[in-house]
């Protein structure tokens, strides 16, 4: 077997099935699930019809690159949504599909790392958990980068040492981030970029979350705005990734794409290639459909920030709750030990939230996620208002 994989860290929801063994809520509150970062609003109706229309094209192998129209439509999504100019980004060259961005995270790292050279591979901490499997399994070292309070919630590029940089191969960054829900200003993404020039490595922008943001005049930017602002005109060393999971509530498609430098993805595709993961045609349909329309995202983010405004107030007994600037979760502290808070919120009021410290990895500077919960804000608006009133209840009843 390959040794790599047992340096594999056991996944966030084993862990909390474990934790919540042996407890039993109160049979008279329905359970609310707010662990898992699964969008659970209605799919669009025209998405549906699209992959409907298209079921009798299974009798054709999909193409790695994708249809040309697909690639044509996240293009011109990118064009609309980041306001680039016309020609920046080359459909041809400049887009590869991906079936799901979490596929697409895992399979970009073991094209991109030379394990030959014992890379690091930097990301934040917390993190999403395919930014350090993925880089354990392709032989490099994961080099966490602590996002905190003091840090904004971003991961302080000043305070990494040059020597770090220089064994850097790829750096994970997460706009909006998971868990933290903030956002990089395009300033922020110039200067990581800048740093990747001066140290040659590859950066994976993981922007998934990019259509979720609580300020409608102030939409997160790409890194793909940095480029151009920075003379990138190819977008040397930048992989974006996109998904329509959270954009348009299609989790199960398995839909998103990767958009950047052409040779990095022409060495990509034919990593895919190989590696056997086409997207079927049906979903290429449903996914063209989909990155063509912006009412349904745009009505999607509606019932977020809906879901913020709701919640946050009700949340107040937190010892922080920082204001994300976009996604869908909340990570506050809870005053304590995250894995008693959330064994115990699920005991007594059947709502289950994600212990912080399982996202994040010790550091000499300990667990950034310590003390602190995810809760994810996916059920309908009146759930996640009834289990923050419950979270409420919990925090003020003396333990
Ligand atoms: C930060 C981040 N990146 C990527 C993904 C993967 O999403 P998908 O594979 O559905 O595109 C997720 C899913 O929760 C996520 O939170």
């Amino acid at each position: 077997m390959n040794p790599q994989l047992a340096k594999l860290t056991p996944y966030p929801f084993e862990r909390l099935a474990l934790l919540k063994a042996g407890a039993t809520p109160p049979a008279g509150l329905t359970h609310v699930a707010m662990s898992i970062g699964e969008p659970q609003h209605a799919p669009p109706a025209f998405v549906i019809e699209a992959l409907a229309a298209n079921l009798s094209r299974l009798g054709s192998y999909p193409a790695t690159a994708g249809s040309p129209e697909l690639r044509a439509a996240a293009a011109a999504w990118l064009g609309r949504r980041f306001s680039l100019p016309p020609g920046a980004v080359d459909p041809g060259r400049m887009i590869v599909p991906v079936n799901g961005t979490r596929e697409g995270l895992f399979a970009f790292v073991q094209a991109v790392v030379d394990a030959a050279r014992k890379p690091l591979v930097a990301m934040p901490n917390p993190f999403y958990q395919i930014y350090e499997g993925a880089a354990l399994l392709a032989g490099a070292q994961p080099y966490f980068l602590n996002t905190t309070a003091a840090t904004r919630y971003l991961p302080d590029l000043d305070a990494v040492p040059a020597e770090i940089w220089r064994r850097c191969g790829l750096l994970f960054l997460c706009t909006p981030g998971n868990p933290t829900g903030a956002v990089m200003s395009r300033q922020y993404l110039e200067q990581a970029l800048a740093l990747a020039e001066t140290y040659d490595f590859v950066i994976a922008s993981d922007e998934c979350y990019t259509e979720l943001y609580l300020d409608e005049q102030a939409p997160p930017p790409s890194l793909l705005q940095a480029a151009l602002a920075t003379g990138c005109d190819r977008m040397q060393r930048c992989a974006v990734f996109h998904s329509l999971s959270k954009r348009s509530s299609v989790p199960g498609l398995r839909s998103g794409f990767v958009a950047g430098d052409p040779e990095i993805l022409e060495r990509f595709r034919l990593y895919r290639t190989y590696h056997g993961c086409a997207m079927p045609v049906p979903t290429q349909a449903a996914s063209i459909a989909a990155w063509s329309d912006d009412a349904h995202a745009a009505a999607n983010r509606a019932l977020y920030r809906e879901k913020f405004a709701r919640v946050i107030p009700l949340l107040a007994r937190c010892s922080d709750l920082p204001r994300p600037d976009g996604a869908f979760y909340l990570w506050p502290g809870v005053g304590g030990d995250d894995e008693r808070f959330t064994r115990e919120l699920f005991a007594t009021h059947n709502v289950t939230v994600l212990p912080g410290s399982y996202l994040a990895r010790d550091t000499a500077d300990g667990n950034p996620g310590r003390g602190r919960v995810r809760i994810s804000l996916v059920a309908g608006i009146e759930q996640c208002v009834e289990a923050a009133g419950r979270i409420r209840t919990f925090m003020g009843s003396p333990t």
